[in-house]
């Protein structure tokens, strides 16, 4: 379990008066986030937060799709972040992507619950899965997303790596965090796995 908190600089028209109120606050009154994979109990959460955050409920499907796939799953690598109250507020999932035929992880998706969003749950969860994802022998973590998101956890464009995916996309939104540089970093083609339908 990790406890996560966020820097005061990500949100500075928020002050500690303007909190929900059930949020506890550190003391320099930044919200703290309780990170920890999901268990069989989140399941239905899970899918809330997904159907939540996005247009449509296709991410909190492709969740489910994904979980049921034993060649894209991978235990221990779908994280929630906790509410005060033990709610989810936000999730973020990492499953078994092919580079060039080597393996590789996918980010996708990542969900904030909207009553929570902007207070840091969904970088606490992304950071919290990623250093997970570092105690593994995994080389390289790919997200398909927002320029403007992703790049502070020190992802960059995929391309930099000689890595494409199998479909068009703006160079800047296909980004790629390499975990372990001790050896040669996969390049080529992304493969998804089958519930991504691409
Ligand atoms: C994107 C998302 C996961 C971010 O989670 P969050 O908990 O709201 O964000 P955090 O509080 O951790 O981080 C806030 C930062 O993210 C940025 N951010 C939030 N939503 C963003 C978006 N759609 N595009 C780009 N940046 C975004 C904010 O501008 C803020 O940036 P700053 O730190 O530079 O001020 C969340 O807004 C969400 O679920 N959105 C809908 C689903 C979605 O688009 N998922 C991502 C698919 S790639």
């Amino acid at each position: 379990m990790t406890d996560s908190k966020e820097s005061k600089h990500e949100e500075p028209s928020r002050s500690p008066h303007d909190r929900e109120p059930e949020q506890p606050l550190s003391g320099d009154g930044t919200t703290r986030w309780t990170t920890r994979p999901e268990t069989a109990a989140d399941t239905g959460a899970v899918y809330a937060v997904n159907a939540a955050a996005f247009p449509t409920d296709a991410e909190a499907r492709l969740v489910d799709a994904l979980r049921d796939d034993p060649q894209a799953w991978l235990p221990g690598l779908s994280y929630v972040a906790e509410a005060a109250d033990g709610s989810v507020a936000a999730h973020a999932l990492l499953t078994r992507c092919l580079v060039g035929g080597a393996p590789a992880l996918a980010l996708a998706p990542v969900a904030t619950a909207p009553e929570h969003q902007r207070r840091g749950a969904g970088q606490a969860v992304v950071r919290a899965l990623l250093d997970a994802a570092r105690l593994r022998p995994e080389p390289l973590v790919l997200v398909l997303g927002h320029p403007e998101y992703y790049p502070r956890f020190g992802f960059v464009p995929a391309s930099r790596y000689g890595i494409r995916p199998g479909f068009e996309v703006p160079d800047e939104a296909m980004m790629a965090l390499v975990l372990d540089d001790s050896g040669p970093v996969p390049r080529g083609t992304i493969q998804y796995p089958a519930a991504f339908g691409v």
